[in-house]
């Protein structure tokens, strides 16, 4: 059974997202072993808990990042994680928290990489006049939005749409590309040829 830890900052949906995927079997032989959050009043904290999750809060305030990160990797070695997936975890890791689960932390971002990172892609894409946009799920290394690719998604921007819209429409993917990333890596059938994941 592998073990998944989730970092979150705020609503959840792709934490909840996975966690439907792995009692649905989507994500076979895998549990969510703990959701943390860098913020106390993160709405997923509590979508977490009503669903028997356990949580660790743990605030980034009066830190270093690495200091909080070190807090984060005890818990998630306590808690046997094999994968550790962000999902709207809005904080950069330290290079330390990236070399100590290195090749087994995920990321998922609302654009299609390498186009848009940082904060705000949708808007970012939005306003750049991209006919496309959509997601990425990519292994986590010490640069921004930038490791390698395991997933990505696309879905058209049209005409009149705001941000909101454009989100709201790259969220669905987000969902299922994550679910299907996670069941990827954690198959274990790929390998990794410089940036390139390939599937087995
Ligand atoms: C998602 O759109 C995710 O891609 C994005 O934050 C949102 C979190 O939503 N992450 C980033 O922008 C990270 N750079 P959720 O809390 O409902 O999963």
């Amino acid at each position: 059974m592998k073990r998944i830890g989730i970092l979150i900052s705020g609503r959840g949906s792709n934490m909840l997202a996975l966690a439907d995927a792995v009692k649905h079997g989507r994500i076979p032989n895998a549990e969510i072993a703990l959701v943390i959050s860098n913020i106390e009043t993160a709405a997923g904290l509590e979508r977490a808990r009503e669903l028997g999750i356990p949580t660790f809060v743990h605030s980034h305030k009066g830190c270093t990042r690495e200091e909080h990160d070190r807090a984060m990797a005890a818990e998630l070695r306590q808690a046997g994680v094999d994968l550790v997936c962000l999902a709207g975890y809005m904080r950069l890791l330290s290079p330390w928290f990236i070399r100590e689960f290195e090749h087994r932390i995920l990321n998922i971002h609302p654009s299609v990489l390498p186009s848009f990172p940082g904060l705000d892609a949708q808007k970012q894409a939005l306003e750049y006049g991209v006919k496309f946009s959509g997601c990425t799920v990519h292994l986590v290394d010490e640069e921004l939005d930038h490791g390698p690719i395991v997933k990505q998604s696309v879905v058209p921007v049209l005409p009149g749409d705001t941000t909101e819209m454009l989100s709201a429409r790259i969220l669905a993917e987000e969902h299922q590309t994550y679910i299907e990333a996670v069941a990827l890596i954690l198959s274990g059938q790929f390998h990794i040829e410089g940036r390139r994941i390939i599937e087995s």
